[in-house]
C-alpha cells in the first residue's frame, strides 16, 4: 500500500489516518468539509506530540506522520489510493452515497473498505461499483491503543481483497485480525452490546448504581472500563444503534434494548462526546450520575 483514503474524519477515521500515517504510508483525510479534516489532522498532531512528551516516539517519527496526511474535502485525489477506508457516520443511506462516490474514481486495482460497526457487509457491497474489491474492516477505539482488527468478507468479496486487507493490518498497522463471516455485530459487538445494553437494565431495574455497576465489571472481570462507562466512551446513540441492528436482523427479542438506553437517547445524553451520559464530564472527573 502506498496511499490510503480515509472517509471521515471524526473519532474512527482520524485514529485510522494516525496509525496508518505511523505506519509511513500516504494518507488523504476526506471529509465533506475541508476545515474538519484539517482539525481532524490537527488534533492527529496534537495527540502524536503528547505521545513525543511520553517519549514513546521520536519527534521525528511525529513530524513525518503528520506531514503524511493529506486533509482533503472531495474524492478526485483518493483515484491513486491502493484502499479506500469509509468510516463516516453509522448511516446505511450516508455510507451508499460514499461508496457511489468513491466508486467513481477508485483505481481499478483498489479496494474499498468500511468501518462500519454492524451493518451487513454483503448488504453494503451490492451498492458499490465492484463488491469483489468491498470488505468490512473494523477498528476498534481508540484505534491507536487497540490491536484488533475485525475483517469481514461479503458474500461477493474476492479472498484477495480479504488478504490484502489482512496484509495491510497486520503488516505495516501491527494489528491482530481476527476475521469473521457477516452476521449481525460480526464477532466483538455481537457479545459486547448485549452486555453493554444489559447494564442498562440493571441501572434502570434500580439493582444498583452507575459507579458500583462499573466497579462490578472493571473489578470482578478485569475489564479496563466498565459497562456504562465503555458505553459513553462508545456512545450512547451508537450502542442503541447497533443494539437495534442485532434485533432487528436476528428478531431475537433477547437484543430489544433497555428503555433507559432509549430514554438517554432521546435526551441527548449521548456521553462524553455530549458532555452527558451515565456520567457528567464537565468537571475535572467523570461524576456517575444515578
Ligand atoms: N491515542 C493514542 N494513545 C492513547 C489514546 C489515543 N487516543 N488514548 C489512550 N492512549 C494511550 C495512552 O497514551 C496510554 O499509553 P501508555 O500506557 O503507554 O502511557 C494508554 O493508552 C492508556 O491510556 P490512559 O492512561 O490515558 O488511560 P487508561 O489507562 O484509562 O486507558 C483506554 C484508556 C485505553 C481507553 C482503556 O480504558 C481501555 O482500553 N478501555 C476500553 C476501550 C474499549 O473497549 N474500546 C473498544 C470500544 S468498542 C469499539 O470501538 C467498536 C464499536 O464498533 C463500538
Amino acid at each position: 500500500m502506498n496511499k490510503v483514503g480515509v472517509i471521515g474524519a471524526g473519532q474512527m477515521g482520524a485514529g485510522i489516518a494516525q496509525v496508518t500515517a505511523q505506519a509511513g504510508i500516504a494518507v488523504l483525510l476526506c471529509d465533506v468539509d475541508l476545515a474538519l479534516a484539517e482539525k481532524a489532522k490537527a488534533k492527529i498532531a496534537k495527540g502524536l506530540a503528547r505521545l513525543v512528551e511520553k517519549d514513546k516516539i521520536t519527534a521525528a517519527a511525529a513530524e513525518a506522520a503528520v506531514a503524511l496526511i493529506q486533509p482533503v474535502a472531495d474524492y478526485a485525489p483518493m483515484a491513486e489510493a491502493d484502499l479506500i477506508i469509509e468510516a463516516a457516520t453509522e448511516r446505511e443511506e450516508i455510507k451508499a452515497r460514499i461508496f457511489a462516490a468513491a466508486g467513481k474514481v477508485l483505481a481499478p486495482h483498489a479496494i474499498l473498505a468500511s468501518n462500519t460497526s454492524s451493518i451487513p457487509i454483503t448488504r453494503m457491497a451490492a451498492t458499490t461499483t465492484d463488491p469483489a474489491r468491498f470488505v468490512g474492516v473494523h477498528f476498534f477505539n481508540p484505534v491507536p491503543v487497540m490491536k484488533l482488527v475485525e475483517i469481514i468478507p461479503g458474500l461477493a468479496t474476492a479472498p484477495a481483497t480479504v488478504e490484502a486487507v489482512r496484509a495491510f493490518a497486520a503488516g505495516p498497522l501491527g494489528k491482530e485480525i481476527v476475521l469473521s463471516q457477516d452476521e449481525p455485530g460480526f464477532i466483538v459487538n455481537r457479545i459486547l452490546m448485549p452486555m453493554l445494553n444489559e447494564a442498562c437494565f440493571v441501572l434502570g431495574n434500580g439493582t444498583a448504581s452507575v459507579a458500583d455497576i462499573d466497579k462490578g465489571i472493571r473489578l470482578g472481570l478485569n475489564h479496563p472500563m466498565g459497562p456504562l462507562e465503555l458505553a459513553d466512551f462508545i456512545g450512547l446513540d451508537t450502542c442503541l444503534e447497533i443494539t437495534r441492528v442485532l434485533l432487528n436482523s436476528t428478531g431475537d427479542s433477547k437484543y430489544r434494548p433497555a428503555p433507559l438506553l432509549a430514554k438517554y437517547v432521546e435526551a441527548g445524553w449521548l456521553g462524553r462526546k455530549t458532555g452527558r451520559g451515565f456520567y457528567d464530564y464537565s468537571g475535572e472527573v467523570p461524576v456517575p450520575t444515578r
